[in-house]
């Protein structure tokens, strides 16, 4: 079989790989990931051109394409794929709202009384902002309605000082049309522990993945600015030690609620549904969607996947999919990114990855957003590449990824925080702290 796989960075390198022994494959990347360039057949080009992606899938005689990044799927790519015959993994235009249009994903809280929502609202006017926010007794988060690469939303307490200041960033999305839209959406902050739900969904069916906690700050003990997340871990029994198991299955429950309500209301959904949830004092509430694997949740779950992922794929494809099994491993990921991300400033540097060391130590490299030129491997003003740890527990995988760390050199930086035991329990603290 023939499969395409379109995105270059670090979730897509994992995705390559799950697939790598089962298929032909195909990668259509804008940079040239060395670890994608290594096991399959690519054309760089820009992903969001997806005219041109399914061009080249048609001249390949590509049986399926899984879409990695969120941007092509905002275009359309999966739609265009299809009128060429292609079979995708990954939801069409419509369905694909559930990330690409917030206000949509609200909407169908509300109408179908979908549990773990929040209070909200969306505004075009300043007037009714000003209103609302002069009325509003919790503290606000800001976002726009339409993609913005994760850069977009601002929270009260974290990003703006206060209510006051919120009005006027919610002025400037909404008046700049941030993401695409004429709106802005101003929602409840919530407060709790943040985590990853991810399932396979075949339009009707979903099966959900193990449970990950990513890290979006910067530095060690979640300070710094907001990153693309700095590294995440998922545990041996498939949920987080913050978590029970009601927590989980209510969080599975709530998507598998969204995913008949996006049927209904634009398209089935086939692909990966990325819910990120806030544990609260009142369970799991659904913070937003997106509509493709997380990064870097992607490299907890895929490479502890026992099911093939081709089998998936294709179950997703015909719509048959079943329960898929995973092994019970704790994983610990952790990205190492260019001195100073998020800023620019140390692009185009070259590093050292000895990938035979790294594997000898149990742990895993996916490639991020680098470049492979003839002499070597050079950073661009991001993520550079995730190592993974994967052992039988949490401890042993975090020493795992923590020693593989050491392998990579360059100007680069990681947060050693992440997977450790005192950050665990530091994370445990705060919840029986909100739920005491
Ligand atoms: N882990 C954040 C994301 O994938 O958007």
């Amino acid at each position: 079989m023939n499969v395409l796989v379109v995105g270059t960075g670090a979730r897509e390198h994992a995705i390559c790989e799950s697939l790598k022994d089962d298929v032909e494959l195909f990668s259509y990347m804008s940079n040239k990931n060395p670890g994608i360039a290594k096991i399959a057949t690519f054309k760089q080009g820009n992903e969001g051109e997806v005219e041109k992606v399914a061009k080249y899938a048609e001249e390949k005689n590509i049986d399926i394409a899984v879409i990695g990044p969120e941007g092509p799927l905002g275009k359309g790519i999966v739609d265009e794929l299809e009128k060429h015959g292609v079979s995708c993994v990954g939801p069409n235009i419509e369905a694909a709202k559930i990330e690409t249009d917030k206000s949509f994903m609200r909407k169908l809280f509300e109408d179908y009384r979908i549990k773990g929502s929040v209070i909200y609202k969306v505004f075009d006017n300043y007037e009714d902002i000003v209103e609302f926010l002069d009325d509003f007794d919790r503290d606000a988060v800001v976002k726009p309605v339409g993609l913005t690469g994760g850069k977009g939303v601002k929270i009260v307490g974290d990003h703006l000082k206060d209510n006051q200041e919120a009005k006027t960033y919610a002025k400037e999305v909404m008046e700049t049309k941030m993401g695409g839209f004429p709106q802005v959406i101003i929602e409840e902050r919530l407060i709790g522990e943040e985590f990853t739900v991810q399932a396979f969904c075949d339009g009707n069916n979903l099966a959900a993945m193990p449970v990950a906690q990513d890290h979006p700050c910067a530095f060690e003990g979640g300070r710094g600015p907001i990153t693309g997340g700095m590294g995440s871990f998922s545990d041996n029994n498939g949920i987080l030690p913050f978590l029970t198991q009601d927590d989980y299955e209510s969080s599975v429950d709530i998507m598998k609620d969204t995913l008949t309500a996006i049927k209904n209301e634009a398209s089935p959904y086939k692909g990966i549904l990325y819910g990120q949830f806030m544990l609260c004092e009142d369970g799991p509430k659904l913070i937003e969607y997106n509509a493709r694997f997380g990064d870097p949740e992607v490299m907890n779950v895929l490479p502890l996947m026992k099911t093939k992922m081709i089998d998936v794929c294709e179950a997703i494809v015909d719509g048959n999919l079943k329960k898929i099994s995973f092994e019970e491993k704790a994983s610990v990921c952790k990205y190492l990114v260019p001195d100073g991300y998020p800023e620019t400033k140390f692009a185009n540097m070259p590093i050292k990855v000895d990938e035979d060391k790294i594997n000898s130590l149990g742990a895993k490299v996916f490639y991020a957003a680098v470049n492979q030129k003839d002499d070597g491997i050079y950073t661009t003003s991001s993520r550079a590449l995730g190592v993974v740890g994967i052992g039988n527990s949490l401890p042993d995988s975090e020493a795992i990824a923590e020693e593989a760390c050491k392998y990579v050199s360059g100007n680069l930086y990681h947060r050693k925080d992440i997977g450790t035991t005192e950050l665990i329990q530091k994370r445990i603290r705060h919840m029986k702290e909100i739920r005491d």
